[in-house]
């Protein structure tokens, strides 16, 4: 059996990751939010062998009662990924295609026909990130005048899942016959109704889509709560994640790694990646000083913004120069603002070093140095247990992966801990996961 390997993948966002990195002096501003800036991106991931590309989704503008954020942040808007990723499909050929689909306010019909038609286009590289949307934004142009409760988001959110797995399978993969002198195009005997009914759904089916090349395709799940990590461990492909401390992230992948075998899963067909923030230099120095740079371009005020986004409090009265404000650290519902609470704590941050922290990294782990010393991070999160791969976060495109390329990569390709060639045509073949047989009888 070959070695275990990182899976490494890159966000795709035409100005790059960072929430000021579009006013690098690298990023073409004419070029920022043009078509031709993710072609790039997406080419570059795929010379660096990277499993894939994730484009991160929201239906609403982010941030819109929030005029400096909305002002100054591109992350405001969101191409619509399947379209996006479409588009890429023709213009590369190994790297996989994360798209974010909100299973709140979508239909489980449109997003299975969405995705096996990608995985057709693309030659079986598709893969849906699955998510519940928390705000309110989003509900806005759904017909609800607020976000729906978390507990029925997720209980949607698992019977959505079944449904469009189910819906994948409604052909069996030689339903075309496709026999000239008989005239007989398919065999309407390997056509399949799903007939799913329940109180939240009624879909018949049968999907009008022949079976996708990959059987179904990839399945993301970026979620972090108890029900979110049922969620991943009873039907994900890839667990999507931020953490910030090693130790807690060790017992987040053990704890839905234990989850699995109850569900008849194999462990290992589950590969848990966490967002990470890099900052490059071919000296920590330099990385240190670009690191310097780019938080000098945030304003304070927008990283409070951000903050009181998370948090749903306006901030803006609290103390800078202080410890957080108390109330924050009691609400243990909301995992991303749990993990920036404890890691302020953990550091002994003020509320202004926790502001310009989380508006660089949303949350996510960060780090900033020279190749190697990256990679020495890498490599020990990975052998240590607590990532079996990284979805990377690039201050400023594409010079942020360019440097990735260059500085990191043959570094973790020198200690064998990712390839120099991908191993097989599709997203699963690269991921080492088996083609699924027909689930639907
Ligand atoms: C790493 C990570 C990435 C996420 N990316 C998105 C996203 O692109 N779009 C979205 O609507 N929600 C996204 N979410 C939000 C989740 O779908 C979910 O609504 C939120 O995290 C609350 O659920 P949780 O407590 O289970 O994490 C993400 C969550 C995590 C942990």
């Amino acid at each position: 059996m070959s070695p275990r390997q990182l899976k490494l993948g890159v966000i795709l966002k035409g100005t790059g990751s960072h929430i000021a990195g579009w006013r690098h002096p690298s990023v073409s501003l004419d070029k920022a939010t043009r078509f031709s800036q993710y072609v790039e991106i997406a080419q570059l991931a795929e010379q660096g062998k990277l499993d894939f590309i994730f484009v991160a989704d929201s239906p609403s503008v982010s941030y819109q009662f929030q005029p400096v954020m909305l002002a100054r942040v591109p992350q405001i808007y969101h191409i619509e990924p399947v379209t996006l990723l479409s588009a890429l499909a023709p213009l590369t050929r190994h790297v996989g295609l994360v798209g974010t689909i909100t299973t709140t306010f979508s239909e489980p019909y449109n997003v299975a026909r969405m995705f096996a038609s990608l995985d057709h286009i693309s030659d079986g590289r598709a893969c849906w990130n699955v998510v519940t949307t928390t705000n309110d934004q989003a509900a806005a142009n759904f017909g609800l005048a607020e976000q729906i409760p978390k507990r029925e988001r997720y209980a949607r959110a698992s019977e959505f899942v079944d449904i469009v797995r189910g819906l994948w399978d409604s052909w069996d993969d030689d339903a075309f016959i496709m026999n000239r002198d008989s005239g007989i195009y398919a065999d309407p005997q390997k056509m399949h109704f799903l007939n799913y009914k329940s109180e939240r759904f009624a879909v018949r089916g049968p999907l009008n889509v022949p079976r996708p090349p990959q059987g179904h395709p990839v399945v993301c799940v970026a979620a972090d709560s108890e029900d979110g990590r049922e969620l991943a461990a009873r039907t994900a492909d890839i667990l999507f994640n931020a953490q910030l401390d090693a130790d807690s992230a060790r017992a987040l992948h053990q704890d839905v790694k234990r989850r699995m075998p109850k569900y008849g899963r194999d462990p290992d067909d589950l590969s848990i990646v966490l967002g990470l923030t890099l900052v490059i230099g071919r000296t920590d120095e330099e990385a240190r000083e670009k690191y310097a740079f780019l938080e000098s371009l945030i304003d304070v005020e927008i990283g409070m913004q951000y903050l009181s986004y998370l948090a749903l409090t306006d901030l803006s009265g609290c103390p800078l120069d202080e410890p957080l404000p108390a109330f924050l650290k009691q609400d243990r519902s909301r995992s991303r603002l749990n993990i920036v609470v404890d890691a302020a704590e953990r550091e002994g941050l003020t509320l202004r070093q926790t502001a310009l922290r989380y508006a660089d990294s949303f949350g996510h782990l960060a780090m900033t140095g020279s190749g190697t010393s990256i990679a020495d991070r890498m490599q020990h999160w990975f052998e240590t247990g607590a990532a079996d791969g990284f979805v990377l976060r690039l201050p400023y495109a594409p010079q942020g992966l360019q440097d990735f390329n260059e500085l990191v990569l043959p570094e973790l390709q020198r200690r064998g801990l990712f390839r120099t060639e991908y191993a097989g045509h599709t997203f699963r073949d690269n991921l080492g996961l088996a083609r699924p047989s027909r689930i639907l009888k």
